[in-house]
């Protein structure tokens, strides 16, 4: 059947039909048009894996889902520093869609990793939004290749996961800018993605599904984003607002009640036919688009895609110390595997990320297969759960000992480290700890093996002679960690955000991640290395760094552009500048090393980072060859956002450009004049502040944001919004949280893990109210709800008369 166009399905669609398509049809579909030859499409979890629900479906990972490969999930990938093979491991998901018949991959997410303790850090690329955004721009690209859609998430300020459905994260411009948004920005502008989606919480004070700023002017007007926005599962506020405000689609399903909202709004004026339309346009835009993967009959090949996954992970591997050399394992050593993780393998992160696997590879079997049972020898050395025994401390101290080299599996288990709520240390598990210490004074060849998804504190950092941040690495972790250790392939990882010695160190962790509803950005502009390098805090290992097995020698750096008065390079908004230096592999096996650029200006009039990334390359070089690389930088990559402009300005002037291995390893610099437009030593904006942690005061973030902070929302009286932890003061609140639980446990009963039963806990508690209406699916109307937070709030005339209640 011959598809009409868009504007002809526009313009034949009953105002029922369209406030319909604005919402979805279930958990997971959208709604089709059958009689334009429109079925549903599918749109799903991601982002590191496809997690398509067949029977009961959640936003949290805990239904069954069809076996998929696991990939490496977004804080290993970003460790690749690889553009390639982001993109590689973007086309194999899609191809995995197509062959499932899912039209959009939820993913990737790009938030900036602010603090270690951010709950969903492991699903985030990075700390830096450059390298976030390209990393992100490659997947998006790879994805869509194969006709399959993505959406970028959680747009915006989605940094941590305390009250996350209400939050209101308070962030000055500047900040936002310069920190916050350009992940959004360079995957927006660079891959178009089919989708964005917006994040639960609000920014000053508005709801990001619908915040008309975010939405509309940034997104849709100076960015050029084609695409759609639909809502985060369960993030819609006003129906109407979001909808005028730029948000097309709201997921999951509000069914009768939400298209009866629209309908009204349209009816009262207070939404046009024109508003609606275009988002309605979007939904089509977006289905028609869908009808590739959904009718696709094609199959993927796992195994090719088992196999990448394992290049992935090995990619992903951060070897941040290795004295003696301790690695690679030579031939013929014995091995000693100690920790239960290597039989229990940590690879991904627990929530709506959470896949089946395909299959699923552990350390232990790994270590055998490769080195022959012979030669590897193992003791669990910690459980996952309860005390470390004497006894067990004895055994693996027996087993280590027996053994040359001692591989130490340590990481975060799923109790710590979630969707759903923020760690509360840096700390590895204090079983792990203790038999780290027990064994770094017996044997001098203790490697530590680290499985995380964000930094955690190394305070055995100087007792053991190797450590190795594998992260968490997807299903095929395993073969890739012991490819590492055994020198099959050679380590090119490098860290995408900084490991501090201790969380106090981190610049906004008095503020971290907030109190009464409210999350303020203090630290302003001073977030991982852009605040340790600036302010010369030590750290325990920097932003980019890495070791391999071999060594890298850097080059004859050369900057060139168009020249101008007095030597300074003349940089308009459209030109770029040349930046190229050779890196040469001075050792005696092939590897990779990632070359980073940074840039930094030497006398700017507000505060700025000593120096920012700007571009990288991985450069794979054979032993004794040398490669020219050559980085283009452009205007903005010289620039910071003025607020009293309210745009990106360069200040003209000198700036430094450094070639480094890390952040703290600068190979090469160069002095540039720079005239790039705007005078130097403007009258300094007021949108700064000096990186020390001292001076974030109350007066300082006023004057930060332009005005008084914020009041937090008080709990009482309650409202729509309020969380379902804040209504227990009253027999009815207890009533309905009570029954809410009770009804998850029937539907999820036992076989939780430890961590799921943590992360449904604390979503349950931090849930709005008015999440009731959309999960009863049309059984509890919104003017119900306001009669119960009328009795709630004990006014009973008004639960009689159902008054509208206004949410906060
Ligand atoms: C998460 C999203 C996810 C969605 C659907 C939400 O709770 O924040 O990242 O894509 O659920 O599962």
């Amino acid at each position: 059947m011959t598809l009409p166009s868009k504007d002809d399905i526009l313009s034949q669609l009953s105002r029922e039909e369209k406030a319909q398509l604005c919402s979805g049809k279930d958990f997971w579909h959208l709604h089709g048009l059958a009689r334009f030859g429109l079925q549903e499409i599918m749109v799903t979890d991601g982002p590191h894996g496809l997690r398509k629900q067949q029977g009961e479906a959640d936003h949290v990972g805990l239904n069954e889902s069809v076996p998929a490969t696991c990939f490496p999930t977004a804080s290993a990938l970003a460790a690749t520093w690889n553009k390639e093979l982001l993109r590689e491991v973007g086309e194999a998901l899609g191809r995995e869609c197509r062959a499932e018949n899912v039209s959009v991959l939820l993913g990737p997410g790009v938030n900036i990793k602010r603090h270690p303790h951010g709950g969903r850090n492991f699903e985030y690329f990075s700390e830096d939004p450059y390298l976030s955004g390209v990393m992100a721009r490659q997947w998006i690209s790879g994805v869509q290749s194969q006709g399959v859609g993505t959406s970028l998430k959680h747009y915006a300020a989605n940094n941590h996961e305390y009250c996350r459905m209400v939050v209101d994260v308070v962030m000055d411009e500047r900040t936002l800018r310069e920190i916050y948004l350009p992940a959004f920005e360079i995957a927006v502008t660079g891959a178009q993605p089919w989708t964005v989606m917006c994040a639960y919480n609000k920014l000053n004070g508005t709801y990001l599904a619908e915040h008309e700023q975010l939405l509309g002017d940034i997104l849709e007007r100076e960015w050029g984003f084609e695409g759609l926005v639909v809502t985060d599962w369960g993030a819609n506020n006003d129906r109407v607002r979001g909808l005028k405000a730029g948000q097309a689609l709201e997921m999951p399903a509000s069914g009768e009640p939400g298209v009866a909202i629209i309908l009204e709004a349209l009816e009262e004026g207070r939404l046009t036919e024109a508003e609606l339309d275009h988002s309605v346009g979007k939904v089509l835009d977006l289905i028609i688009k869908g009808r590739e993967a959904q009718q696709c009959t094609e199959e993927a090949d796992m195994e090719a895609h088992h196999r990448l996954a394992r290049r992935a992970a090995a990619e992903a591997c951060v070897l941040l110390k290795n004295d003696g050399p301790c690695l690679p394992i030579t031939d013929g050593q014995s091995i000693a595997v100690l920790g239960a993780l290597a039989q229990q393998t940590r690879y991904q992160g627990v929530g709506s990320s959470q896949i089946i696997p395909y299959k699923l590879e552990q350390p232990l079997e790994e270590f055998q297969r490769a080195f022959g049972a012979e030669r590897v020898s193992f003791s669990e050395g910690y459980s996952l759960a309860g005390e470390l025994t004497a006894a067990q401390v004895e055994e693996a101290l027996r087993v280590a000992q027996a053994a040359e080299v001692v591989v130490l599996v340590a990481g975060l288990t799923p109790d710590l480290e979630s969707e759903g709520f923020d760690r509360e240390h840096m700390n590895l598990p204090a079983q792990q700890l203790a038999l780290i210490d027990a064994l770094a004074p017996v044997h001098h060849k203790l490697v530590v093996v680290l499985q995380n998804g964000a930094p955690v504190a190394l305070p055995f950092a100087d007792k053991v002679p190797a450590i190795l941040e594998a992260y968490l690495g997807g299903q095929a972790g395993a073969s890739a960690l012991v490819d590492i250790l055994s020198g099959a392939a050679n380590p090119g990882g490098k860290l995408a955000e900084t490991f501090p010695l201790r969380q106090s160190d981190v610049a906004s962790d008095a503020w971290f991640p907030g109190a009464s509803r409210q999350s303020q950005y203090r630290e302003n502009i001073w977030v991982g290395y852009r605040y340790f390098d600036t302010a010369q805090v030590p750290v325990a290992f920097p932003f980019g760094h890495g070791l391999s097995y071999t060594s890298f020698e850097y080059s004859d750096l050369q900057c060139t552009g168009a020249g101008g008065e007095g030597g300074a390079l003349v940089l308009g908004e459209s030109d770029t500048i040349d930046v190229s230096f050779d890196i040469s592999n001075t050792g005696a096996i092939a590897g990779a090393e990632v070359a980073q650029l940074y840039v930094g200006q030497l006398e700017p009039s507000v505060h700025r980072p000593v120096r920012e990334l700007k571009g990288f390359e991985k450069v794979f070089l054979q032993p004794g060859e040398t490669r020219k690389v050559t980085l283009q930088l452009k205007w903005r990559d010289f620039a910071w956002w003025s607020v009293a402009d309210s745009r990106w300005v360069v200040e003209s002037g000198q700036y430094r450009i450094h070639a480094a291995a890390s952040v703290a390893d600068v190979r090469l610099e160069a002095l540039v004049d720079i005239d790039g437009g705007a005078a130097a030593n403007r009258i300094a904006d007021n949108c700064s502040l000096a990186p020390d942690p001292a001076g974030f005061s109350d007066s300082a973030f006023a004057r930060l944001l332009g005005g008084a902070i914020p009041e937090a929302v008080p709990v009482f009286p309650i409202h729509t919004n309020s969380m379902l932890g804040e209504i227990k003061h009253s027999w009815l609140g207890r009533k309905i949280v009570s029954g809410i639980k009770k009804k998850i446990a029937e539907d999820f009963g036992s076989g939780m893990s430890a961590g799921e039963i943590r992360m449904l806990e604390t979503i349950v508690e931090e849930m709005p109210l008015r999440n009731l209406v959309m999960m009863s699916q049309g059984q509890m109307s919104m003017k119900t709800l306001w009669r119960l937070v009328h009795v709630m709030n004990g006014n009973y005339l008004k639960a009689i008369t159902g008054a509208p209640v206004t949410a906060r």
